[in-house]
């Protein structure tokens, strides 16, 4: 009896000093994985994973887990009241508006309200968002919404189409430089206006001191890189508010103060 509660006792012993390797190995891997992963798509200039093809679960449980704090979602009122205030001032009509990265849709509902607008489309390569704004749409039988699963490169190699005002918030951070090179030329000729917001190497330093949140999928850039790429294609107004230069014309451009061009 003795010798078969030892032999028991023996066994259970082995089995669990197996499982607990397994485990301890499983937690090795898991540590290098990830960390393989924080180096393929985090925080390099070039290289890594690309948003054009959508981003998976993880992203939406990563960055989304606040979606209120986020900038132009909390706060997309005030983003719609600066724009429509300065675009009446100017006299100028928007009627048809784009949104490229439109994630949850915050900025499309918003501008449905703040514009008479004729014609929109959103662009959205993560199917999750996608989803999202497709029920929302169809829910309220909104007519004059086009929504396209897909990257914006991938978008503006197909479209034909032009629209007023296009909006491009915390995107382009996701894209390689390669994408970025053939996207934003094609930009100009599909938008009159954009709406710009990319994060900088610095801000992205930013947000993981301010905010504790370090964002594994953007790509670490300079204002410089930027302002060389962006430049040749669009002249800048104000504040995150860029022309086409594909429109642009000195002499007749709407917006009449010169002096706030660079
Ligand atoms: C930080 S979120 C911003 C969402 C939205 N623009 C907003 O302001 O609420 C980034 C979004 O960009 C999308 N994205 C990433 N790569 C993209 C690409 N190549 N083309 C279009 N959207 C992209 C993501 O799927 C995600 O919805």
């Amino acid at each position: 009896m003795i010798d078969e509660v030892l032999s028991l006792y023996f066994i259970y012993g082995a089995i669990s000093g197996y499982l607990e390797k397994v485990k301890i190995k499983g937690q090795i891997c898991l540590f290098f994985y990830e960390g393989f992963f924080m180096v393929k798509v985090g925080t390099k200039e070039n290289g890594g994973v690309s948003g054009e093809n959508g981003f998976s679960e993880d992203y939406w449980a990563s960055n989304y887990s606040d979606p209120e704090s986020m900038d132009c979602i909390g706060n997309v009122k005030e983003h719609f009241a600066y724009l429509s205030s300065l675009f009446n001032l100017e006299v100028i009509e928007i009627n048809s508006m784009v949104d490229l990265g439109f994630g949850l849709g915050a900025m499309i509902k918003e501008g449905r309200k703040k514009f008479a607008l004729k014609k929109i489309c959103g662009v959205e390569p993560s199917f999750y968002a996608f989803e999202t704004m497709e029920k929302w749409k169809s829910k309220y039988g909104i007519k004059n919404l086009t929504l396209k699963n897909m990257g914006m490169a991938q978008w503006l190699e197909k479209t034909k189409g032009k629209y007023d005002l296009g909006l491009c918030n915390s995107v382009l951070q996701y894209l390689t430089n390669k994408e970025l090179e053939e996207a934003i030329p094609l930009l100009s000729r599909r938008v009159k206006f954009l709406y710009l917001t990319v994060p900088t190497d610095v801000e992205l330093d930013f947000q993981i001191r301010d905010h504790k949140f370090k964002d594994y999928y953007a790509r670490r850039r300079t204002r410089a890189f930027y302002q060389k790429l962006l430049k040749k294609h669009f002249t800048f107004i104000s504040n995150r508010l860029l022309e086409s230069r594909y429109f642009f014309d000195e002499e007749t451009t709407l917006f009449t103060n010169l002096l706030y061009r660079f």
